[in-house]
């Protein structure tokens, strides 16, 4: 039997990171936060002094780099034995993992990363080709939407809440831009995988967007 998994893919800001931490929690299932890894990688090029666009660099520091995943009470990130989770919350790291995930190359060489992540009893995988690209036989598959100026307003009190500064316009805009590139890049683009559950958030609070997901995992 395949180890069971549940793909939650869409745009920055929708409360994907939030669903999908619960619903692994709920199900007592591993979680694999894939933007996590690209904004790693993107802070590990930038640490080594790497021009972002600098394809072999970046895989280099891709095969090097040592990422641990702590899914405790509090989601921590250590890169290289360092805590980095601060660092990788702002837009910056957003930005920069979202230029470097245009890259082909830099795609495969996270490919084996993510898939490493498919241990039993079973898979939340949360991104933007989780249901398309790195786990097309998924069982069960959530495309988590939402307006812009919902994402926006979501993110800004996130970064508040954890101390960072934020300015509610330019966070829009920055969405707006990433989604843009994200959704056009010719590999692996943003789309809703087929046959996914399509969820708009904009409406729904956190606990009725996980009933939804729990609810097509239970089959009801
Ligand atoms: O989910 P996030 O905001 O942490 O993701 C940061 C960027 O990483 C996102 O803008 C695009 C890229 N990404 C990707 O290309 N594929 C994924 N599966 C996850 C993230």
């Amino acid at each position: 039997m395949p180890v069971p998994v549940l793909t939650i893919d869409g745009p920055s800001g929708a409360g994907k990171g939030t669903v999908s931490r619960l619903a692994a929690k709920r199900l007592g299932w591993h979680y694999l936060d894939s933007g996590a890894i690209y904004r790693a990688l993107g802070l590990a090029a930038v640490q080594a002094g790497l021009d972002l666009h600098d394809s072999a660099g970046v895989c280099g520091v891709a095969a090097e780099m040592q990422l641990h995943f702590d899914c405790g009470d509090v989601f921590t990130v250590r890169l290289n034995g360092l805590d980095v989770t601060t660092q990788l919350a702002g837009e910056t790291a957003g930005k920069n993992a979202s230029l470097i995930a245009a890259d082909p190359a830099v795609r495969q060489a996270l490919f084996q990363k993510q898939m490493d992540f498919r241990r039993p009893p079973g898979l939340v995988a949360d991104g933007r080709d989780m249901g398309s690209v790195v786990f097309p036989d998924a069982a069960y598959k959530v495309f988590l939407t939402a307006s812009s100026e919902q994402r926006a307003l979501r993110r800004y009190k996130q970064l508040k809440e954890k101390g960072i500064d934020a300015n509610l316009i330019q966070i829009r805009s920055e969405i707006e831009q990433r989604d843009q590139r994200d959704r056009e890049r010719a590999v692996a683009p943003l789309v809703a995988p087929e046959g996914a559950l399509y969820l708009d958030s904009s409406d729904l609070s956190i606990e009725q967007a996980l009933e939804s997901v729990l609810n097509l995992v239970r089959g009801d």
